[in-house]
């Protein structure tokens, strides 16, 4: 999950201020592209504000002060811990196949 959380109000940090929508994207589509057997989401606020960007895998850890360079380690880690979709989940939905 990927903070995508942002303030508009003075001098409050905020993690979409630090460019963690364009983090939330690119994980969304390495997850994608590896077939990784995980939902990627956003989420809004996990309290960790004055150290984000804020990632938290779940379950798991927090990852503070992400970086969309830290992006392919992360996408490893996940490879490695959660897999690959199985193959059926590959195509396109049954009901757009036709009939
Ligand atoms: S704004 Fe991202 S953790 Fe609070």
């Amino acid at each position: 999950m990927v903070c995508v959380n942002r303030r508009f109000k003075g001098d409050e940090p905020s993690c979409a201020a630090r460019g963690s929508l364009a983090i939330a994207e690119a994980i969304e589509r390495g997850v994608r592209e590896r077939h990784i057997d995980i939902i990627a989401e956003s989420f809004i606020c996990f309290g960790q504000c004055t150290k984000g960007p804020t990632v938290k895998l779940v379950p798991g850890d927090f990852i503070l002060g992400t970086t969309l360079d830290m992006v392919p380690g992360i996408l490893d880690q996940l490879e490695a811990s959660c897999g690959h979709k199985p193959k059926e989940e590959d195509g396109p939905p049954v009901h757009l196949l036709g009939s």
